[in-house]
């Protein structure tokens, strides 16, 4: 039977790569403020997480979703105080508030969201001086999923927490990303815990390298 998946943060990167994969069970539509490259079977909404007030009209337009997977994220580095308030409140809003209200509106909606897969961080795990926003709004989202799947109206939950990719994630850094993992090696490993691992109400797993490996972090 076809299934719908929504990939919030699709248009490029991680979220792009798994809504390929994502296709081999039915439409994918992806959201993001850029319009993606072309691909059979997804469709792009056009839609700014940082605009909250837009949330109720992106979920009102959507068809009955099965799968929602929560990819879409931000480099933002700096000590708490060299950051602007302005910058503190994006992140938490692009990384936290617009996809739980998004969460809470599809659900309202819905009733039942068979699947949930949310993509954090290593950063979820790790102090970053550097970070402290970020680690926050992953560690925060992680929790969000986990509590989430105690919940009857949704199916189960995957949390995938990878390590650096090379992905435009990273532009305009300047960083050495030559060993970063391939965001399609990912996406691929991803899909696949997903597709296998069907029986757990919550799965956590970590895609590590040097060396590269999966952690599966917390099953429940
Ligand atoms: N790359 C890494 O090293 C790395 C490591 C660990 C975890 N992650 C996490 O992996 C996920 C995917 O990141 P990536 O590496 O694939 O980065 P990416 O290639 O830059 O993709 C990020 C995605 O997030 C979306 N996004 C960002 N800000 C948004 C906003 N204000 N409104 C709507 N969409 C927004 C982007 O869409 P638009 O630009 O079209 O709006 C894009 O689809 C993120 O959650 C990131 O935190 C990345």
């Amino acid at each position: 039977m076809s299934q719908t998946t929504l990939v919030i943060g699709g248009t490029k990167g991680l979220g792009y790569e798994l809504a390929k994969h994502f296709t081999q069970t039915g439409p994918v539509i992806v959201t993001g403020r850029t319009e993606p490259v072309h691909q059979e079977g997804i469709s792009w909404v056009r839609h700014d997480l940082n605009d909250t007030t837009s949330v109720q009209a992106l979920v009102s337009d959507l068809p009955k979703i099965d799968t929602l997977v929560i990819a879409a994220g931000y480099l933002q580095s700096g000590e708490l105080a060299k950051l602007s308030a302005e910058e503190v409140v994006t992140m938490v809003t692009v990384g936290l508030t617009a996809p739980t209200l998004i969460l809470r509106a599809l659900l309202a909606k819905q009733e039942y969201l068979p699947g949930l897969l949310t993509i954090t961080s290593t950063s979820q795990w790790t102090p970053r001086r550097n970070e402290p926003v970020y680690t926050a709004i992953k560690g925060g989202i992680e929790m969000l999923s986990y509590s989430l799947s105690k919940d009857p109206a949704v199916g189960r939950v995957l949390v995938a927490a990878p390590s650096g990719m090379k992905t435009e994630f990273w532009s305009g850094v300047g960083n050495d990303v030559s060993e970063f993992l391939e965001p399609g090696f990912v996406s691929e490993t991803i899909y696949k815990d997903w597709t296998e691992n069907t029986e757990n109400k919550f799965r956590e797993i970590g895609i590590l390298r040097q060396p590269t490996r999966i952690e599966i972090r917390k099953v429940d």
